[in-house]
């Protein structure tokens, strides 16, 4: 949730989401009993709800979040968040204890944990029962917290898109904070591209693509909504994949509201990633949802060279890979030196130039003059089209066995 430069104060929406137990109905699943697998279930209100007095038992377990439900092709924002409520003990029996194997990752906010919950119901569930669902724990060390975590509540547990991971619910208790997610198998983009070992195969060209053109609408439906939402930490290492590289984006601890009454930006502090935040946003703190198009474009170049945003490894003048790569796609050096070595060569040219391109324009110093979210994703649906007319699909690679592991943390240093 934002490997980040400045502290988070600012983090926290502006406006405020409805604390986790405020507004809140209680119902007994399954029409009470009183056996074993009985549930208290707590739910956020929802659109719809005629507050009328039904009684229990009328608690639908499908209006729970499903990791498969995506609102259907183009999404869906509701009202309010649609979340299951999580105990700690609930969520301890899910990650068995939070056991040291069961760690798929670490990040700023905390510790990511495998799980097993029931489909339906979301209860604790036998792994050979459960669906597999991704368990994250503030770690009480992280300077990031409460406004964090309210804003993934608050934007992700609205929204619903192929390409946006589902939040299935939440658990604050004791000071502990902790999310529940779909389970993304493939784990990051972050460590296809720049970790090696047998579970991080090369991705191919059209994988890369397949990935872009997902992940541009992923924010194109962000930028699209009603009031505009603004990302503000995209990068390779928040767009995780399923077990069919179709991307998603996770982590919403640092999304704004767009500007409203005509305005063109919101003003706010700098947060975000190294490497990845727009100019403008870093000069002056102005937030333009163009800034996320900036962002996109760090990371297209990341997937067409294969390099990190920002490396302190490579010698001082390619730190940052914006700068290091500039000349290479205005036409000014050629781009075949560039270009990932992992590729072997395997991508149409002209293809990549176009690419390269259009990075350079989500890349312009100038908000206004980068493309709409909309527009890039047209432009890379033409992109992969070249591949296909020219090349025919290449195939998946190998299918590497999903492991669950756990990803180092990166350090910070200046954008
Ligand atoms: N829903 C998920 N399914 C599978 N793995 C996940 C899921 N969410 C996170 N992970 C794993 O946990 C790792 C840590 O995720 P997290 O979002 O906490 O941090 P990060 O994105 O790596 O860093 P940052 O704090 O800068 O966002 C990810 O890199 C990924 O490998
Ligand atoms: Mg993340």
């Amino acid at each position: 949730m934002g490997n980040c430069f400045g502290c988070c104060p600012d983090a926290a929406v502006d406006e405020k989401p409805p604390s986790p137990s405020k507004g809140t109905k209680n119902a007994t699943a399954g029409g009470g009993g009183g056996g074993a697998g009985r549930q208290e279930y707590t739910r956020w209100p929802m659109a719809g709800d005629s507050g009328g007095g039904d009684g229990a038992g009328r608690q639908e377990y499908m209006r729970w979040p499903m990791a498969g439900d995506s609102g259907g092709e183009s999404g869906q924002v509701l009202d309010v968040p649609r979340l299951r409520v999580f105990t700690l003990a609930e969520l301890r029996a899910v990650t068995r204890g939070f056991k040291p194997e069961m760690v798929l990752g670490e990040g700023g906010f905390g510790t990511v944990y495998k799980g097993w919950a029931d489909e339906r119901t979301l209860n604790p569930a036998k792994s050979s029962a459960g669906v597999v669902v991704a368990v994250k724990k503030l770690n009480p060390e992280s300077v990031q917290g409460l406004h964090e975590w309210q804003s993934e509540v608050n934007f992700l547990g609205r929204l619903m898109h192929p390409n946006l991971v589902r939040l299935l619910g939440y658990c604050s208790e004791d000071r502990e904070l902790l999310l529940v997610y779909e389970f993304m198998p493939r784990g990051s983009l972050e460590s296809h591209l720049f970790r090696r070992g047998a579970a991080f195969e090369p991705l191919t060209w059209s994988i890369r693509i397949k990935i872009a053109i997902g992940a541009a609408r992923g924010l194109a439906f962000l930028h699209s909504s009603e009031r505009q939402i603004i990302y503000r930490d995209f990068k390779a290492s928040n767009i995780l994949l399923d077990a069919d590289y179709a991307p998603k984006l996770s982590d919403f601890g640092l999304a704004k509201n767009g500007p409203i009454a005509g305005k063109s930006h919101v003003t706010t502090r700098v947060v975000g990633t190294y490497g990845y935040a727009a100019p403008e946003y870093v000069a002056t703190g102005h937030l333009y949802v163009k800034s996320d198009v900036y962002c996109f474009g760090v990371v297209l170049l990341e997937l067409l060279t294969g390099q990190r945003a920002h490396d302190l490894n490579r010698p001082s003048h390619q730190h940052n890979l914006v700068e290091w790569a500039r000349p290479y796609l205005t036409g000014g050096r050629k781009l075949t030196s560039l270009m990932d070595q992992r590729l072997a060569g395997n991508y149409p040219p002209k293809a990549a130039l176009r690419a390269a391109k259009l990075a350079n324009r989500c890349l312009c110093g100038d908000p206004k003059s980068r493309p709409s979210m909309d527009d890039v994703v047209a432009a890379l649906k033409e992109i992969e089209s070249i591949e296909t007319a020219t090349k025919g699909r290449r195939d998946l690679p190998p299918r590497a066995p999903v492991v669950a592991r756990r990803s180092p943390h990166r350090s910070s240093s200046k954008p």
